[in-house]
Parts: C-alpha cells; structure tokens; sequence
C-alpha cells in the first residue's frame, strides 16, 4: 500500500480533504494511506511552541528543529523494514513540481513524509539534516505548506494503480504526454446556444482521436510555447495534424 504522512500545524484540514472523494475512497479499500501528523505535539517546549524568532533579525517566526525532527522520527519509527521512504520539505525555494515529480515519486517510493512549513518557514538545520527534497508548487509564497502537500499528496496518489479505474484515466490526461488535453464536453448537445462539436457525435472512434490529437496539438501550441518546443511531431499523423492546424489558423485571420 502506497502511504503518505503529512507532518502539520493542521492535520484535520489536511486529512479531511484527503479523506474525500477518490483519494477517500482508495483510503477506504486500503490501496493508499494518508496520515497526519501534529507537528505541535512533539514539541518539548513547556508550552507546546514550535516557532522562534529568527537569528539576526527581521520580521516573523522561524519554526524551530525539534518538533520536526522527533515527529519525523516518530514516523521512521513505524516504517517496515525496506520500505522505500523519502522526506520532501514544502517550499517556495524547492523546484517547481511537476507530473513527472509525481511519476517518479509513485515509481520510486512507497512512502512519502511531507513536511508543511508555516510563519517564514523553518530552521534550515531541519532541511539539511532530514529532507530529501524541497518541492515548490510554484513561482508564488503561500502562508503555509499545506496546499502544497495537498496538491502533491493528491497527483501522486492518483497515479497509483487502482485508485483510478484505469491507466487511461490519467495517461489520456494534460501534461503525460508533454501535450495539454483537448476540450470535453458533456450533455446536452447545445447549451447557451453553443454545440458540441460534430465529429464527437459522429461515433466514429477514429476520426474522434485524430481530433482530440489535434485540438491537443493546437492548444499546447498556443497555451504553452514552451512544452510545444518540446514536442516531437515528426510521425506522419502529426506533420499531417499540423498542416490542418495551419491551414485552419491562416483562415481564421
Ligand atoms: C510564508 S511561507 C515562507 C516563505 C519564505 N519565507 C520564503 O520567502 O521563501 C510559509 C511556508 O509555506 C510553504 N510554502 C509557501 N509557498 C510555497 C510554495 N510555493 N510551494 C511550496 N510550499 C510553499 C512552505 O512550507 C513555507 O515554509
């Protein structure tokens, strides 16, 4: 069973959007598991405080090692012998997450501890005595990791073999292929005056994927240049698509 632990300032928001829907359902049939953790609980502090001021100045608090590090350990502790654990630390100066991290993160390992910073973040001695990683999910400061390992949790999760009815569920998707997924739609056939395109009534499957190929072409084309770039579409269908695509483009103008 793939298992996450989410070290916190707030596990009950974390575990309940993760005990929802999909995600809450492979945790019911005991394909995945996702614990939270109470950072504040292994704190030593009298007070149970997990933040300091931060060393040579400045605004705000520092969450301090200790508690990371013992509530880290505490979950070492129960890991099985040979389990594949990596630790990733939430942060807005990690690298930008991606697909291919959650790929890699489902393949690679079966255990996943995800640290939630808050207040400036945490005491780097944490990062460099325990972290495996440092993942951002993107070019933006939120006020606390616990987005971040949602978001993470959730793409890697999904991935996992059975928590989707099948492998088309997510290899038919945005960003596995490099390419944006085409448009969908669903009932009814016109809505607000707008109709469903023919050819995705036409039931014929083939010329249904050609489109689908197609509009997925055009949209990384135009949405990302950058994965575009990236693209090989040098198979005959594809220079074929594109010449479409073209064509189609210097008729719009
Ligand atoms: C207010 S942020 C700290 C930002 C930090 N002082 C900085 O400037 O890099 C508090 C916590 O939110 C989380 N966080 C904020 N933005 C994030 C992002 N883009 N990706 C991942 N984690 C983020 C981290 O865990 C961080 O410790």
């Amino acid at each position: 069973m793939y298992r996450i632990d989410i070290m916190t300032l707030f596990p009950e928001t974390v575990g309940d959007a993760l005990g929802e829907s999909i995600i809450g359902r492979a945790q019911e049939r005991d394909i995945v598991r996702v614990d939270t953790h109470q950072i504040r609980d292994y704190s030593t502090n009298k007070q149970k405080q997990v933040d300091d001021y931060p060393y040579g100045g400045g605004r705000g608090a520092v969450m301090t090692a200790q508690p990371l590090f013992d509530c880290r350990q505490h979950i070492l502790d129960g890991c099985e012998p040979g389990e594949r654990v990596r630790t990733i630390y939430c942060s807005p100066v990690g690298k930008v997450f991606t697909q291919a991290d959650a790929i890699r993160l489902r393949d690679d390992y079966d255990r996943l501890i995800i640290a939630c910073g808050h207040y400036e973040g945490v005491d780097e001695r944490f990062i460099e005595e325990c972290v495996d990683e440092e993942i951002s999910l993107g070019d933006f400061v939120l006020t606390g990791g616990e987005i971040p390992a949602l978001a993470i949790a959730d793409a890697v999760l999904r991935l996992v073999p059975g928590v989707l009815p099948d492998e088309e569920c997510f290899t038919d998707e945005s960003h596995w292929s490099g390419l944006l997924e085409y448009p969908q739609y669903t009932r009814p056939e016109t809505w607000q005056g707008r109709a469903v395109p023919e050819i995705l009534l036409s039931g014929h499957h083939e010329n249904i994927r050609k489109w689908r190929r197609k509009m997925s072409i055009s949209r990384t084309k135009a949405r990302r240049p950058d994965m575009y770039d990236r693209l090989d579409l040098s198979g005959k269908e594809d220079k074929k698509l594109l010449l479409e695509i073209e064509n189609e483009n210097a008729c719009g103008q």
